[in-house]
């Protein structure tokens, strides 16, 4: 997005800058895997908003740089340890950590870039680190909470849509929401304002994660960057196969059982004839339509905020593209 290029030169150059950093750091067995995948790049939406959040009350973006950064490092070392619990062979269309290496270094070195995380977050203005490692620190500790529930939904069999929403909101929207908020603390913004640019990045990131689910099932492969098919192979609670399971009759409901936990089947039929039945059951619009309720009411946090409206606009602009992404 044009309005954002200036926003992101600052934010690929520190990127950059920490990449030098980590390049000359030993032992390189725990670094190099942090560089590899700080440098497969992503989109790097996490960061973005943290110096959005700043920006959008006419603070200088460079206040929240060191927050910026925290976050895409704890983002980072999030998707290194997802990829071993999702046993996930791509990300951002190259080999995963933990495939590329093995677990044990990618356990390091996740562990590595979530310290680094703070590390980082505590080079901010002194005035304001409390209220930012006070929010990071819930933040980090929801994300890891999202994770286990995450797991423990793919052999539990009573998930509602309630306990979904739940776990999703945990495991990706509060860092959304976080990122936002740790910029307008750096801005010195009230705390309403806090709080409706946390709420708007909460509801984009339940939008976001619903939208992933999707994408997972139905993406193009070579845009992709990730196994499509991966969420259906490992039995995850996504909000397509909770409502699968809510609006199949008594036939259907017979075969999805069969082919999630039937060990005969391979896992490219698996993932093909549980998309069929998605297909008709018709529970990808149902998913959408999800998602858009969540995208209404993070819009109209966007609306109460108050900040600079053409600015606001943009971010509105920025988050309407996202939840329209192919990767
Ligand atoms: C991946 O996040 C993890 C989810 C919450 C779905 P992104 O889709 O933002 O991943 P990158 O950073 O752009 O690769
Ligand atoms: C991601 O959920 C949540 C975190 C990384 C914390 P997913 O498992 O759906 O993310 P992808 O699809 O692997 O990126
Ligand atoms: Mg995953
Ligand atoms: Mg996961
Ligand atoms: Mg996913």
């Amino acid at each position: 997005m044009q309005a954002y290029t200036s926003l992101f030169e600052i934010l690929n150059k520190a990127i950059e800058e920490q990449q030098t950093s980590l390049n000359t750091s030993s032992p390189k067995e725990m670094y190099e895997p942090m560089n590899y995948i700080i440098g497969l790049g992503g989109k790097r939406v996490r960061p973005l908003l943290t110096i959005v959040g700043c920006d959008i009350f006419d603070a200088n973006p460079n206040e929240a740089i060191h927050a910026a950064l925290a976050v895409e490092l704890f983002h980072n070392f999030s998707l290194i340890h997802d990829d071993i619990l999702d046993n996930a062979p791509l990300r951002r269309g190259n080999t995963t950590v933990h495939e590329k290496w093995n677990h044990n270094i990618a356990l390091l070195s996740g562990d590595g870039m979530m310290v680094k995380a703070f590390e980082i977050l505590g080079k901010s203005n002194a005035k304001h680190i409390p209220e930012l490692l006070q929010l990071f620190s819930k933040t980090g500790l929801e994300v890891c909470e999202g994770q286990q529930y995450d797991m423990n939904f793919e052999t539990q069999d009573n998930v509602s849509v309630e306990h979904y929403i739940h776990m999703i909101t945990y495991k990706t929207a509060v860092l959304l929401g976080c990122s936002l908020q740790m910029g307008s603390i750096c801005a010195n913004a009230s705390l309403e304002s806090q709080k409706h640019l946390y709420e708007f990045g909460k509801h984009v990131g339940i939008a976001f994660q619903i939208l992933d689910d999707v994408l997972d099932v139905y993406a193009d492969d070579e845009k992709f960057g990730k196994q499509v098919g991966g969420d259906i192979i490992s039995n995850k609670k996504t909000f397509m196969l909770l409502d699968a399971f809510e609006l199949a009759n008594e036939e259907q409901t017979k075969e999805l059982n069969h082919l999630l936990f039937s060990k005969e089947i391979s896992t490219t039929e698996k993932v093909k004839q549980v998309t069929a039945l998605y297909n008709n059951l018709g529970v990808k619009e149902l998913a959408i339509k999800e998602a858009n309720k969540h995208t209404d009411i993070a819009l109209k946090h966007l609306e109460e905020l108050k900040a600079n409206e053409s600015k606001k606009q943009h971010l509105k602009e920025f988050a309407l593209h996202l939840l329209n992404r192919e990767v």
